[in-house]
């Protein structure tokens, strides 16, 4: 592992003197989070469980920290080590992960972790962790700094828009965000990786945040190019988002008595894998057709409206009752299929109870 020393590096001189006004602030500053080994603790020598990395990383591609910090505290305590979660059944874990979205994640998170069973340990190296199922470039260079202590960066889109800052990025999106990836990895310090990418992180979420930074406490201000000009706040410049497509279909309510009517989704696909209320089709045009049983039925409640990451989803939320569950579907005691739905599901059945 390279150390930073004193010398200007090739790619940011300019900033050679912010990692360590970044790490004196994150001393003081840093958030005090469950799956952490806070400034204390880790100078003291301990160091986080990569298995508890991880997982926060993962849950909090998905959701902000509040809401991935409840769904954090049930896995570990549910699963405290990756053997455990390893052993877990499949549909234990999807029904777990409901409510955070993307259930492709929740597969790749247990592939994930029977790999590292099988294997015996975690891979301590970016460059291995990249391997794992689910294990994207930004994951891989954060439980390799923050777990393993090397010196690899964690690059997500709080710390883009951060770099975006201080350099008033002006150039296309792809390229920026290229150039802050290099110059990140440059900045890494030898010594403390985990913590500069803490830092970094606490710094995207409280201070130089999306809307309304607060420049006046902030203590890379003297390297930000946006601070100077007057306007941080109009970085980073991206291209618009295209519009995402409607989709519309049907969702059925069917009750007899307490429980409600639910199929298993096929594993493959959207929400593969996840407990479901029955549903056609969903279409960017034309009618649906409805499944012969629920041909005759009828009380349509209103809608609900979802938003996945490539489309918009609504969907009319349809009650009745029926006395024998058709073929490939099962009855559930609606408050428990509630809580293992996915949340345009679990939006649906509120909606009918
Ligand atoms: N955002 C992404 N990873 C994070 C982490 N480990 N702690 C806090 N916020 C994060």
């Amino acid at each position: 592992m390279r150390s930073r020393g004193k010398a200007a590096n090739a790619v940011s001189p300019e900033f050679e003197d912010l990692p360590a006004a970044l790490l004196d602030w994150y001393a003081r500053h840093a958030r005090d989070l469950p799956w952490r080994v806070g400034p204390k603790a880790r100078a003291a020598g301990a160091t986080p469980d990569p298995y508890r990395v991880w997982l926060a990383e993962i849950m909090l591609q998905q959701t902000t920290v509040p809401h991935a910090a409840r769904y954090f505290h049930a896995f570990t305590e549910r699963w405290p080590a990756v053997d455990d979660l390893a052993a877990a059944e499949d549909g234990d874990v999807m029904a777990a992960w409901a409510g955070l979205g993307y259930y492709a994640r929740a597969r790749n998170l247990l592939k994930c972790a029977r790999e590292v069973a099988a294997a015996g340990a975690w891979p301590k190296t970016e460059k291995g962790l990249r391997e794992l199922p689910g294990i994207g470039a930004y994951t891989a260079g954060a439980v390799a700094a923050l777990a393993f202590g090397e010196r690899a960066p964690a690059v997500d889109g709080n710390v883009d828009r951060v770099f975006a800052r201080l350099l008033a990025a002006k150039g296309e999106w792809k390229e920026e965000k290229a150039r802050i990836a290099a110059i990140v990895r440059d900045l890494v310090p030898g010594d403390r990786p985990g913590e500069f990418a803490e830092a970094l992180m606490d710094l995207g979420a409280t201070i130089c945040t999306p809307k309304r930074p607060n420049c006046l406490i902030c203590p890379v201000r003297p390297w930000c190019a946006a601070h100077a000009e007057g306007e941080p706040e109009r970085y980073p410049v991206k291209p618009a988002k295209k519009a995402k497509p409607k989709r519309k279909g049907e969702v059925f309510a069917v009750f007899r008595g307490d429980d409600v009517l639910v199929e298993r989704r096929p594993d493959k696909g959207l929400l593969g894998g996840m407990l479901a209320l029955p549903t056609t089709e969903w279409k960017e045009a034309g009618d649906v057709s409805r499944p012969v049983w629920a041909e005759e039925a009828g009380e349509t409640l209103g809608e609900v409206r979802h938003v996945f990451t490539h489309f918009e989803l609504r969907l009319d939320v349809i009650r009745f009752s029926l006395e024998a569950a058709p073929d490939g579907y099962d009855w559930m005691e609606a408050g428990t299929a509630a809580d293992a739905f996915p949340s345009v599901f679990a939006k649906a059945l509120k909606l009918a109870v």
